[in-house]
């Protein structure tokens, strides 16, 4: 969906659908060196991350396998509480493989934190994450993050993948949603 379908909802775009092209390429390329010649599972967290997965995965050259997780977290609206519930688990083993958990967002970081501890604790031989966006105003806890794709201000941000009561996630770009469609 292009952003003049939706342009009264968005107050401002972000990062347009060129910006998170160039920069896809840019994290595949060095995800492409980090884990040459090793067992790659991406593991794409539905379902913000199924745009971000469908690029990243093939802009990266090496051989890598997809997984896909479902979760859900415990909390009161749009804050997320750590507390996390597997709704899609894996269909793979993670035993002795390098996972790679790919993110569309990290906001206060709690659902990753617990992603990450998760995955390490059925024996895979790294975890690591890529997450295209990032939130640092937002984080309660602090994740070790291998590659970021951009850095955006703590607001409520639609599109890439991104939702607002399931609408918005086709949009190319990723925008700020206007106040006046959640209040
Ligand atoms: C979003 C996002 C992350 C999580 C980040 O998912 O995809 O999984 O929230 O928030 P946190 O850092 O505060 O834990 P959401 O629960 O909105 O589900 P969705 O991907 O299906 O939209």
């Amino acid at each position: 969906m292009d952003l003049n379908q939706v342009q009264d909802d968005i107050t401002k775009v972000l990062v347009t659908e060129a910006q998170i092209a160039e920069r896809v390429e840019e994290l595949a390329k060095e995800i492409d060196i980090a884990y040459a010649g090793k067992d790659v599972l991406l593991v794409g967290v539905l379902k913000g991350a199924v745009m971000f997965m469908a690029d990243l995965s093939r802009a990266i050259q090496i051989p890598v396998s997809m997984d896909w997780m479902a979760v859900s977290s415990y909390g009161s609206g749009t804050q997320s509480s750590g507390v996390v519930r597997i709704l899609k688990d894996l269909d793979a083993d993670v035993l002795g493989r390098h996972v790679l958990i790919v993110e569309d967002i990290i906001d206060s970081g709690l659902t990753l934190s617990w992603l990450k501890s998760n995955l390490a604790a059925r024996g895979a031989a790294s975890v690591e994450i890529v997450a295209l966006l990032r939130k640092p105003e937002a984080a309660k806890v602090d994740v070790e993050v291998m590659l970021v794709g951009f850095d955006i201000p703590n607001e409520f941000v639609v599109g890439y993948g991104l939702d607002y009561a399931e609408n918005y996630r086709t949009l190319k770009d990723v925008g700020v949603l206007a106040p006046q469609v959640y209040s």
